[in-house]
């Protein structure tokens, strides 16, 4: 990670201790970093993922990719240098809210696994699963919900990821979560199921 542009800045511990925080809270901060294809329902699943946890009285708060690009990334686009960017403030955000001890479910492309690195190395060793969202190309460019496969074949939506631009499938995921042939709520089930059974909720 690069030094920061800023020289005269000081660090200000907090009073409180994360692991305080958390015993507060009954329950473990993490970051759920869901990666795959457009379309392969990051979203959709992180959605439903929320949804229980909060009938299980978790604490928990989705970042969602359409969503940050409308306000705190509203400056970037889908160029390799932009996409980057996109993932390195979202891991640090990801890392302020895993840090407040929330369940964080991250739903973004995040088509390059250095970039996934990078931000799996801000947060907490130990605190950052990838959970590969497993759908084929042919199923998300098939469900096509926002229309952009075919503008990308068309070649009116350029560097769209799957057609016209990279995605490098995760190698060592914490998590392979197949989705075609399953309905949505058992996927997002297998999630919570994840994080039971590793002991970041009760
Ligand atoms: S990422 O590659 O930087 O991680 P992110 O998850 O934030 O992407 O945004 C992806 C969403 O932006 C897609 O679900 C789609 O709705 C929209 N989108 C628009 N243009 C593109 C493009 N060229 N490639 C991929 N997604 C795009």
């Amino acid at each position: 990670m690069s030094e920061p542009t800023s020289k005269n800045i000081t660090w200000h511990g907090a009073n409180v201790t994360t692991e305080e925080r958390e015993g507060a809270l009954d329950q473990k901060g993490v970051v759920i970093w869901l990666t795959g294809l457009s379309a392969s329902g990051k979203s959709t699943i992180a959605r439903r993922v929320e949804q229980l946890l909060l009938e299980r009285r978790v604490f928990t708060y989705v970042l969602d990719g359409d969503n940050l690009r409308m306000g705190l990334n509203k400056d970037l686009g889908f160029s390799p240098a932009d996409r980057t960017e996109n993932i390195r403030r979202v891991g640090a955000v990801a890392q302020l809210f895993a840090d407040a001890g929330a369940v964080v479910l991250t739903a973004f492309i995040s088509p390059y696994r250095a970039d996934r690195d990078q931000a799996r190395s801000v947060n907490t060793k130990g605190r950052f699963h990838e959970v590969f969202v497993a759908t084929s190309l042919e199923a998300c460019e098939a469900r096509d919900p926002k229309g952009l496969y075919k503008k990308a074949r068309a070649g009116t939506l350029p560097e769209f990821t799957g057609i016209s631009a990279p995605y490098e499938e995760p190698l060592a995921a914490e998590l392979k979560l197949v989705t075609e042939g399953r309905t949505v709520d058992e996927c997002a089930r297998e999630i919570v199921e994840h994080l039971a059974s590793n002991g970041f909720i009760a």
